[in-house]
């Protein structure tokens, strides 16, 4: 484990606790918030994605770093964000909702606009029809695709992309190319990857700029491309344009970060209290906190336990993650651990509400308010 340790729960605290619980400690999210914007010189070049932090006292972190201008992947987030933001008495942010939604999410958009004047929002298009679509009060990004197949269009269709400017006319914000598909091992092979692709990139804005449809914001990568990302000179210097980068992950750090990103200084702001059930067999250990705590279906390593890094995660069902004890000691029945998220994102959206610390104190219980999905608004 590179990233420097959790600070240590006060143990009164830590035995009034229910497990499983989540909790968030609000220094290590501000220290995390610090070490981005030390990368970045400040908040004008990064656009945090709220997809991780989704708690409102978390979000309202980053509003009081100066950072007014926001990603996200739900009508709820951009709703829950809007509201932090009219409470810390900065209600003029920037909102891009980088999903493609269709018929009533847009509606939901035009109704957050007319709820928050002062907010600026804005979403993805990646066809002229999209376009139409979209509330006039809206703001459109083209969603351009740098090769991780999911969404946009291909760097290299220009025409196209210049007809989705055209039609957004006014509204017509800038470009989005989320670049999640770089985490190359190699970090010198991943940044001359990632700076080959956004040479297309700066080729394509100065095409829209002679066309008359200048973009006034270029977004890029998430964690594992942003301090790749901020070394382009190219976009760095674009004319009349600022390029932003999106990094959300950041905020709480997890296992997979620390892969992704190894020299990153940032700290485990969110970990999962949960107590040993039961010892089973010569070498298991099976803690209370399973699938619907902490999430362990993907391709990273469910979790380390602090201070146990002979356990190794082997397995998970709903209401267990069972580990396997390598050499020393299993810790007794009954005794606390704390887990590393490898991927805090879903775990945090696992959780109705958490804990939330200031350097190991408990300072309140917050609900994870942008969770899930409105389904019926
Ligand atoms: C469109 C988009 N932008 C930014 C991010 C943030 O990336 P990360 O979670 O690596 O910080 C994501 C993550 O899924 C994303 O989908």
């Amino acid at each position: 484990m590179a990233a420097s340790k959790p600070t240590p729960l006060d143990p009164d605290l830590a035995e009034r606790i229910l497990t499983p619980a989540l909790l968030i400690d609000l220094g290590a999210a501000r220290r995390n918030i610090d070490a981005v914007l030390s990368l970045t010189a400040g908040p004008a070049r990064w656009r945090p994605h709220v997809k991780t932090a989704k708690v409102p006292e978390v979000l309202a972190l980053y509003a009081q770093a100066g950072i007014r201008r926001f990603k996200c992947a739900t009508p709820r987030e951009a709703e829950v964000l809007a509201a932090v933001l009219e409470a810390e008495s900065t209600p003029s942010g920037d909102i891009l909702l980088a999903h493609h939604v269709h018929g009533r999410g847009l509606e939901r958009l035009s109704e957050l606009s007319a709820r928050w004047p002062a907010v600026t929002f804005s979403t993805l298009a990646e066809s002229v029809e999209q376009v139409v679509e979209i509330p006039p009060e809206v703001g459109v990004f083209v969603d351009i695709d740098l090769g991780m197949a999911r969404t946009g269009i291909d760097v290299q269709e220009g025409d196209e992309v210049r007809a989705i400017a055209r039609a957004a006319g006014d509204r017509f914000r800038g470009l989005h190319a989320y670049d999640g598909h770089r985490h190359e091992a190699d970090l010198e092979e991943r940044s001359r990857r990632i700076h080959s692709s956004y040479d297309d990139l700066v080729a394509l804005s100065g095409a829209l700029r002679d066309a008359g449809h200048s973009p006034s914001e270029v977004v890029t990568a998430g964690t594992p491309a942003f301090p790749a990302a901020l070394k382009h000179i190219g976009l760095a210097t674009l004319p009349g344009s600022v390029h932003r980068v999106s990094p959300g992950t950041v905020i709480y750090h997890d296992l997979r970060s620390v892969e992704q990103l190894p020299d990153l200084k940032a700290e485990f702001a969110a970990t999962v209290l949960t107590r040993v059930a039961s010892l089973p067999g010569a070498n298991r250990v099976t803690c209370d906190a399973g699938s619907k705590s902490i999430e362990g279906t993907g391709p990273d390593r469910i979790a380390e336990v602090l201070d146990h890094a002979h356990l190794v995660a082997r397995g998970q069902s709903e209401e267990h993650t069972i580990f396997e004890a390598t050499g020393s000691a299993r810790p007794a029945r009954g005794s606390l651990l704390r887990l590393i998220p490898g991927h805090v994102c879903p775990t945090v959206n696992l959780a109705t509400h958490v804990l939330l610390l200031e350097d190991g104190r408990l300072v309140g219980r917050a609900e994870v308010a942008a969770r899930g999905h409105e389904a019926l608004a």
